[in-house]
């Protein structure tokens, strides 16, 4: 079979359950070459994000049938650009106390494999990208507070690199934090209007496709011990999502980007103006994509994304659990 391209990669994210679920597939992935993983507030606060980083990966490293080198993982920004306070309550019902539904309550976490890393989460941002070009691919799962603060530091580098696939907003479709509002937009609007600005080419893995991308409930049953631990890991969300939506499973938000930047194809998008509604009334964190007729962005980049409109769902899921075989104790 012929050797797959390895794309250098990096995900900034905010672990959290769905977080957890994308490094997993991401790490399974041979198309991935996981450079580095940077953190940011969000599920939870900025130091439980970076130490949960820290926990999974070695957890998934530990466990893959055929061992990789593990990315390193830098913290990253613990407030929004302009400040405020963070709201757990809602994070918590839905990915626990600890942010990864408990696991590590549990389950001994693993041995903390990883060195402590010096430079921060933008700073390492800026350099892959200033030192990769258009060959590094960044895939943005939480809000966009890392990035914006890169673009700020470099703006030329971050609007030269391949692609940034972005988790976050909806086209058209209610949000998930305020009737407007998708959680990793709401945390941070004008960090995402930042990067939504930066010139990078960018996609757009919104609510209205991640929403579709649910993995049932049955598919984490049975199995071994890592499949076990992937059940309690999702407990809680899976509890949230039953009470809140009456859907019995997993919503892989943030896996779907990963799989959206390894298998374009997964999703159908249109290429439009995106503004972020960063005024303090009750639309603010909304996405407002131009879907008007004709409305296609011109081809500068600037204020614009390829913004996901379909998912092949089932290829979606079936990508996910075949990967998920590469972990041992998944069967
Ligand atoms: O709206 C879903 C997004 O918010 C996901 O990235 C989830 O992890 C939370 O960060
Ligand atoms: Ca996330």
């Amino acid at each position: 079979m012929a050797k797959k391209i390895q794309t250098p990669t990096l995900i900034d994210c905010d672990p959290g359950v769905d977080d957890a679920f994308a490094i997993a597939l991401a790490l399974a992935s041979p198309e991935i070459d996981l450079r580095a993983i940077t953190t940011v507030h969000g599920n939870v606060p900025a130091r439980m994000a970076y130490r949960n980083a820290r926990r999974v990966v070695p957890f998934l490293g530990v466990n893959l049938r055929s061992p990789k080198p593990l990315p390193a993982v830098y913290p990253g920004a613990g407030l929004p650009l302009r400040g405020g306070r963070i709201d757990r309550k809602i994070s918590i019902s839905i990915h626990g106390e600890d942010g990864l539904g408990d696991l590590f309550r549990k389950r001994k976490p693993p041995a903390p494999g990883l060195r402590r890393e010096s430079r921060v989460a933008s700073q390492v941002i800026a350099s892959l990208s200033r030192g990769l070009g258009g060959s590094l691919s960044i895939i943005a799962i939480g809000p966009l507070t890392n990035l914006a603060l890169a673009v700020r530091r470099d703006r030329k580098a971050l609007a030269g690199v391949g692609r940034i696939v972005i988790m976050g907003g909806a086209a058209q479709m209610p949000g998930n934090a305020t009737r407007a509002a998708e959680f990793n937009v709401h945390c941070d609007p004008e960090a995402a209007e930042v990067v939504m600005n930066c010139g990078a080419p960018i996609t757009m893995i919104g609510l209205n496709v991640t929403r579709r991308a649910v993995l049932p409930s049955r598919s984490l049953g049975g199995g071994g011990e890592f499949r076990g631990a992937l059940r309690d890991l999702a407990g809680p969300y899976i509890g949230f999502s039953k009470r809140r939506r009456g859907v019995d499973g997993v919503t892989l938000h943030d896996p779907l980007a990963v799989a959206a930047a390894l298998e374009p194809g997964l999703v159908g998008c249109l290429h439009r103006k995106v503004s972020v509604e960063c005024g303090s009334g009750p639309a603010r964190g909304m996405t407002v994509v131009d879907l008007r007729p004709g409305a296609d962005a011109p081809a500068s980049r600037a204020r614009s994304a390829e913004v996901a409109m379909e998912v092949d769902e089932k290829r979606f899921l079936r990508l996910f659990l075949s990967r998920l075989r590469a972990y041992r104790g998944w069967s």
